[in-house]
């Protein structure tokens, strides 16, 4: 995790130069939900995620940045019908709103809250005060008064033009170090300690509506920081500094999903303020493996579940939609596979355990990974069998990569294996493709087998099958 820490300390390194100005779209306004409803999935046959959270209460958002949607229609349709609710990756930042002390520039800012109405969306607001995309000119304010009035103004004339109309804003981001002190920003060095409360203080004011909300990475697990941020709040809510919610960012390396993410969103709820994971992606070491993509989706639907065992957690984020426009191989060469949707827009195992994690529902068309699955036992012999397995695609589309999972009775073990990869954990069996049959096109199938250890038991034909999370028959 320090690399972790390492890498998002060269991205805060980066400014963003202001966004140039363009018109306001004027989006017509539409009755999203039932038209999300009736389009089907790219990648997927569920019906709109959004659409799943809601029934628990949720919201599910991602990050988005409205110059992809202009000039990419599948990013936008995605963006469309799966959130119901939108952060701005980077268009409301300090940066982009007020590049020239006091000369506000909403161009951006404008287009998401458009966007996000036209879709009938909520709209996370991001980040209000942050040490990274601060301008030079505020970062070059060495007076006390002078940055409280820099930062306080900025609050006020961003919070305030959008008053009423947002639903959370990060008033803080990343104010934390990894052992828990105050990370030593221009904020801090030239404020002191108070200056966090007062950024609280004034959004307040600026938009009593809003839930006020802390943010920070590397949080996402019972750990030194995380207990930093934990008494910060725990202190605001016995003083009366006005504070709602905290954000954890959760930008994960694979298996590295801290076991406490849960009990630690919990501990957060329980002083009183709502949680939400507000920008989850999960990098993997480039060429991923089907096995890292596994332990992908399987963290993905954790994460999910986590949340939504959770009453107080409002909903999960995602960081993009498409690993095309991650943020991730710009600052961590050889790293991506981080987001649900690859490049080409085709989905990875994690998609269906989001989805399958919200409990959502099948579209009932056949857009996606539909799969039928015949096993049998095979050769028969005193101290073990072979199960032989056929997975076809019933459906319209390619399933581009596949991993089966199952469970083998109780004592069987895998001894030896063809036309696939295999790996048995506990009485888990995943199967993945091999490069000779990764695709498997509509009407087509793909066969295996693999011998098992009897260990005392008679052979049994296996059932209960998923193939990328999906259940199949
Ligand atoms: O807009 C300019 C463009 O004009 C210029 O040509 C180009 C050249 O590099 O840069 C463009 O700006 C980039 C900007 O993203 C928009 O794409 C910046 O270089 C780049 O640094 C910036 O990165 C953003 C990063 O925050 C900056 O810290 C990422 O998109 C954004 O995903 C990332 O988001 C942060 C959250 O706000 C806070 N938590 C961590 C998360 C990941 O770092």
């Amino acid at each position: 995790m320090r690399k972790r820490t390492a890498l998002v300390a060269f991205a805060a390194t980066l400014t963003l130069l202001a966004q140039p100005a363009q018109a306001l779209p004027q989006e017509a306004p539409l009755a999203q939900a039932s038209l999300a409803a009736a389009t089907p999935g790219i990648g997927h046959d569920y019906e709109p995620l959004r659409d799943a959270a809601a029934r628990s209460g949720k919201t599910f958002g991602f990050a988005y940045a409205p110059h992809i949607a202009n000039s990419d229609a599948k990013y936008k349709a995605i963006a469309q019908r799966e959130f119901s609710m939108v952060t701005a990756e980077n268009n409301m930042k300090w940066d982009a709103t007020e590049p020239r002390r006091g000369q506000f520039t909403f161009n951006g800012a404008d287009e998401i809250m458009s966007f996000a109405a036209a879709n009938n969306q909520k709209v996370y607001g991001h980040a209000l005060v942050w040490h990274a995309q601060m301008p030079a000119w505020a970062k070059s304010i060495t007076n006390r008064d002078d940055m409280r009035k820099a930062m306080n103004d900025h609050i006020k004339g961003v919070a305030g033009r959008y008053k009423g109309k947002i639903e959370a804003w990060d008033v803080v981001n990343e104010a934390f170090e990894w052992d828990g002190s105050r990370r030593p920003s221009e904020l801090q060095k030239v404020m002191g300690n108070s200056w966090i409360e007062e950024a609280f203080r004034t959004a307040r004011a600026a938009d009593p509506n809003a839930k006020l909300c802390y943010n920070d990475y590397s949080t996402d697990g019972i750990n030194s920081k995380s207990t930093a941020v934990y008494n910060m709040v725990k202190d605001f809510k016995a003083r009366g500094v006005p504070i709602d919610c905290v954000g954890f960012q959760t930008h994960l390396i694979v298996g590295q999903l801290p076991a406490s993410n849960k009990q630690n969103l919990q501990r957060f709820a329980d002083l009183g303020v709502d949680v939400r994971i507000t920008e989850l992606d999960i990098r993997i070491q480039l060429p991923a493996s089907q096995q890292a993509l596994q332990t992908h989706a399987t963290e993905y639907g954790q994460v999910v579940k986590n949340c939504w065992e959770i009453s107080r957690c409002t909903g999960v984020t995602i960081w993009g939609i498409s690993d095309k426009y991650s943020w991730i191989p710009q600052v961590s060469p050889g790293w991506n596979a981080a987001l649900p949707w690859n490049d080409n827009y085709s989905t990875k195992p994690a998609l269906a355990s989001v989805a399958n994690a919200m409990g959502a529902k099948k579209n009932g068309s056949s857009t996606g990974l539909v799969c039928g699955i015949s096993a049998k036992v095979g050769a028969n012999w005193s101290t073990g069998y072979t199960t032989d397995i056929v997975i076809a695609n019933k459906g319209t589309t390619p399933i581009d990569g596949w991993t089966l999972q199952t469970t083998l009775p109780d004592g069987q073990k895998l001894a030896t294996g063809w036309s696939g990869q295999f790996t048995q954990n506990g009485q888990r069996l995943s199967v993945s493709n091999t490069s000779f049959n990764k695709t498997i096109k509509p009407g087509e199938s793909v066969s295996f087998n693999f011998n098992t250890t009897k260990n005392g038991n008679s052979s049994t034909a296996l059932r209960n099958f998923t193939v990328n999370g999906q259940q199949c028959t």
